[in-house]
């Protein structure tokens, strides 16, 4: 079996130690270190960012703070992860790679022994060596680097939307039904077609109106990373998609002049619910808007769609866009479909009486238990249904 992203290596190899370390202590790590701090923590934060030179701020991991620990604690095992990423590499490359054949490994990291051709970290490597010096050819422990990074970049923010998707269909039986139906006829079609594997693959996961519906408004709800913010570079000014009125009501603001050096927040989450883009119902859960309004009710039919081209799938900020994308837009699509396709066709998913689920937004956005107010806990009870 091959892993995925975020996938627990096998506890018996000695090869993922750090690994196996990183995994168990990265769960929700940036919602962690990002969300709620004690006002304690940001005011000396705060003071050690204005005090300290940008060349010293690595003392601050030093700092008696709880969340500073944290991340000193996760950098040091950051570190280490890439020290066994580049020496399982090393080894692989001279052919000692010691546990044999069936050693079961990680399609992210190269750690397999028998055929690293296939992982990300290789893949990357191979990029890399077809590149000139003056096409910023990187060094393999800069490669290596990269691994945590997506690591951390992908597995809460696929993770927590995957729950959602959860959620939403536990929510919506008769939708789940549904979504299901449609996997298991277009997956039966396969298995007779000339190639059942082809189902798997993206043209496969793509053909799946219902199941692409669902995926599309569960992002749309529920971005993955509800926040970003950026500083310009330069003064800059911002048109206004719509106009807003002056604080004295006497004139009408097109657009806005945005100082160098200002840090700009961008709510992706607002603007996924915006009604001139999403319609009148932009604040509900509806699948059909993505579907061809033929043949449904009033009710099932969404409201008509926007195309801003923003983003690079289904006008979504989700992912946000232009020059610094999520990189790993389209694989995360492929992991929500995968995964979905599989547990929809074997498990019917139920919501649990009496228990009710809040979102909490923080760097992403999770779910947790409602009569729990204090808590910053992920936590989604579900019944699953065996079918
Ligand atoms: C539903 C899942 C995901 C969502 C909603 C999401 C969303 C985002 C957003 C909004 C950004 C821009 C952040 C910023 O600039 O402040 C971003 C950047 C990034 N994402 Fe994702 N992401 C997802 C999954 C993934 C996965 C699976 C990977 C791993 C391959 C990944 C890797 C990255 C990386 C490396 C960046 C930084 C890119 C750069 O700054 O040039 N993401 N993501």
């Amino acid at each position: 079996m091959h892993a995925v992203l975020g996938d627990t290596p096998d506890p018996e190899s000695k090869k993922h130690t750090a690994q196996k370390m990183w995994i168990e202590n990265s769960s929700n790590i940036l919602s962690e270190l990002i969300s709620k701090p004690t006002k304690r923590a940001l005011i000396i934060e705060r003071l050690a960012e204005a005090l300290l030179p940008k060349t010293l701020l690595r003392i601050m991991l030093h700092l008696p703070e709880e969340r500073l620990k944290r991340l000193h604690r996760f950098s040091k095992l950051n570190a280490d992860f890439v020290n066994e990423i580049l020496a399982n590499h090393e080894s692989n490359q001279l052919g000692c790679s010691g546990s044999g054949a069936d050693d079961d490994s990680d399609t992210t990291t190269g750690q397999r022994s028998n055929d690293s051709s296939t992982s990300i970290f290789s893949a990357m490597v191979r990029i890399n060596e077809g590149l000139s010096k003056s096409q910023n050819k990187l060094t393999l422990r800069q490669i290596a680097s990269q691994i945590p990074s997506m690591l951390i970049a992908g597995q809460d923010t696929v993770g927590n939307s995957l729950s959602w998707a959860l959620y939403e269909l536990a929510s919506h039986p008769d939708w789940q039904e549904r979504v299901r139906e449609e996997i298991i006829s277009h997956a039966r079609v396969s298995r007779d077609s000339e190639c059942p594997e082809a189902f798997f693959r993206n043209e496969g996961l793509d053909g799946l109106p219902c199941l692409n519906a669902h995926i599309k408004e569960t992002l749309r709800f529920y971005p993955g990373v509800p926040m970003v913010n950026r500083i310009t570079l330069e003064d800059v000014v911002f048109p206004l998609a719509e106009p807003i009125s002056s604080a004295d009501g006497k004139s009408k603001v097109t657009q806005i002049l945005v100082q160098k050096g200002t840090r700009v927040h961008f709510n992706l989450a607002a603007y996924n619910k915006t009604r001139s883009i999403w319609g009148e119902d932009a604040g509900s859960f509806n699948p059909w808007r993505w579907l061809p309004t033929q043949g449904l009710s009033e009710s099932e039919q969404g409201s008509v769609r926007v195309s801003t081209g923003l983003g690079p799938y289904a006008n979504l900020s989700t992912f946000i866009g232009g020059a610094r994308v999520c990189v790993g837009w389209r694989l995360s699509i492929l992991l929500m479909q995968t995964f979905l396709t599989r547990c929809l066709a074997k498990f019917r998913f139920t919501l649990v009486d009496n228990v009710g689920i809040r979102p909490i937004v923080t760097f992403t956005i999770f779910p947790a238990l409602d009569n729990d107010k204090d808590s910053l806990s992920p936590s989604l009870p579900l019944g699953i249904e065996m079918l």
